[in-house]
């Protein structure tokens, strides 16, 4: 079994902590930092703009993971998030009625160099969004609804996975990376490692941390 990658978001740190966090994390053994954009419309919080997201990448030694919780973003916003070359840039399924636009949107991120990834809300079926599926390289499924770092984690919605790797399994896809997001800690990590989660992302856990390089370490050690 590969080791599973860890994605640290930057979310619970405050605005004026958050560039020497990432500092921080420059010297760390995680292997993206989780940028969490929130627009306070799709989401009540509102964080980071495309702006900082560039400024993240300049800071950064760890590729982006860039989780968008904005209203249907058009490909003229997804543009701005794009110029800062992130590993991965995630839509949400639940923000677009017109299920083709959000197809051309994870086409588009896909041509400009990123993985296309498609969050998926607790609420949200995966009978809903196979049709969506073969666009995607990158899959986060929520285990928290989206808005805030320190949730409890809604410990069904781990079991998303299994549904989404026999429907690839289906089609021959064997190589988009599935993720873990929202409330994750030292305890349910194992039971998302054995269901074969490729990436865990922690915010809080880490953050609350008072060594939390080393908890870094001990994370990726499991
Ligand atoms: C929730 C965000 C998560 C969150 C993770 O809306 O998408 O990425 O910041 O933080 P924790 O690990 O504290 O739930
Ligand atoms: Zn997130």
């Amino acid at each position: 079994m590969e080791k599973i990658k860890l994605s640290v978001s930057t979310n619970p740190a405050p605005l004026d902590k958050m560039f020497e966090y990432i500092a921080k994390l420059n010297d760390s053994e995680a292997d993206f930092v989780h940028c969490d954009v929130m627009d306070g419309k799709f989401v009540e919080n509102f964080t980071y703009s495309s702006s900082m997201v560039k400024q993240v990448k300049k800071e950064s030694a760890l590729p982006l993971d860039v989780h968008l919780m904005v209203q249907s973003p058009s490909k003229w916003t997804l543009r701005k998030f794009l110029k800062a070359k992130p590993y991965s840039l995630t839509i949400h399924y639940e923000v677009y009625e017109n299920k083709q636009e959000l197809i051309d949107c994870l086409q588009y991120i896909y041509k400009k160099g990123s993985k296309a990834g498609l969050a998926i809300n607790p609420d949200t079926k995966i009978s809903d969004v196979e049709a969506v599926l073969p666009y995607c390289q990158f899959i986060i499924v929520m285990t928290v609804v989206p808005g805030k770092s320190g949730q409890t984690i809604i410990p069904d919605c781990l079991n998303k996975i299994k549904q989404i790797r026999r429907f690839y399994k289906k089609l021959g896809i064997t190589d988009v990376e599935v993720e873990v997001d929202g409330g994750v800690n030292g305890e349910n990590i194992q039971k998302a490692i054995d269901l074969g989660y490729d990436v865990v992302v922690m915010g809080s856990y880490i953050y609350n941390q008072k060594n939390q390089l080393k908890a870094i370490k001990d994370i990726k050690s499991l």
